[in-house]
């Protein structure tokens, strides 16, 4: 039998692996990816690791004037549901609600984790958050930037009717893809030596 020989390795994905960094929803302007790359990202993103083969997610896109609509719903929900705030923090608040989607497309990355399947939940969950990332590493390599949010609009029952996330749904995270106004600077990273050990057998 011949062994199939290691595959050529691709130091593109190796440096885009080692510098992608995550960019504010805020600092994400035109361009953003047209409707051809849009539909080959959201490709990509589905190419996950998914045990049982349940696709137990799905995508809300909110791009163009949805943007500006979905924000407007979604300051109204939160003045509604915040009446006990002060009125200047409920304001602020309900304005950065209002301009949630800055960027050219948002991806919602809905979990919705098959019931009485014998695939465990958290796994079923896991795979939604696998979906978040690729589509995030796949924006990266189409030139474009982007983050992985979640808050209030994520996981609010009035925020998350007026995204048209279900009964037994939940938001992975919203995406926002789009092109960065200024290369972020680097953050600090986590020393990988000092979290990971080597088994060897208890006692
Ligand atoms: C599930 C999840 C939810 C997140 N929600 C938010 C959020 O609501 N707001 C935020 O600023 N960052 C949030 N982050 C963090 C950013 O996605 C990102 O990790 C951070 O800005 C660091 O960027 P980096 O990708 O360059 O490491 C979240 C991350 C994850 C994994």
């Amino acid at each position: 039998m011949t062994l199939r020989p290691r595959r050529t390795p691709s130091p593109d994905t190796l440096a885009l692996l080692a510098s992608r960094r995550s960019v504010a929803a805020a600092g994400l302007q035109a361009p953003g990816p047209n409707a051809e790359e849009t539909q080959r990202l959201l490709t990509l993103a589905a190419r996950v690791p998914d045990h049982g083969m349940l696709t137990p997610w799905r995508f809300i896109l909110i791009e163009g004037t949805a943007r500006a609509e979905i924000g407007a719903l979604l300051a109204q929900a939160y003045r509604a549901n915040n009446p006990q705030m002060p009125e200047e923090k409920r304001e602020k608040f309900a304005a950065i609600m209002g301009r949630l989607f800055p960027a050219p497309l948002a991806v919602v990355v809905v979990s919705r984790p098959v019931a009485g399947s014998a695939i465990p939940g958290f796994e079923q969950e896991l795979s939604a958050g696998a979906v978040c990332m690729n589509l995030l590493t796949g924006a990266t390599a189409m030139g474009f930037d982007g983050i992985w949010v979640t808050g209030w609009a994520a996981t609010h029952k009035a925020a998350l009717a007026i995204l048209g996330v279900g009964e037994g749904e939940r938001v992975a995270g919203i995406v926002h893809i789009g092109t960065a106004s200024e290369a972020p600077a680097d953050r600090p990273r986590p020393d990988v030596a000092a979290l990971a050990t080597r088994w060897s057998p208890p006692g």
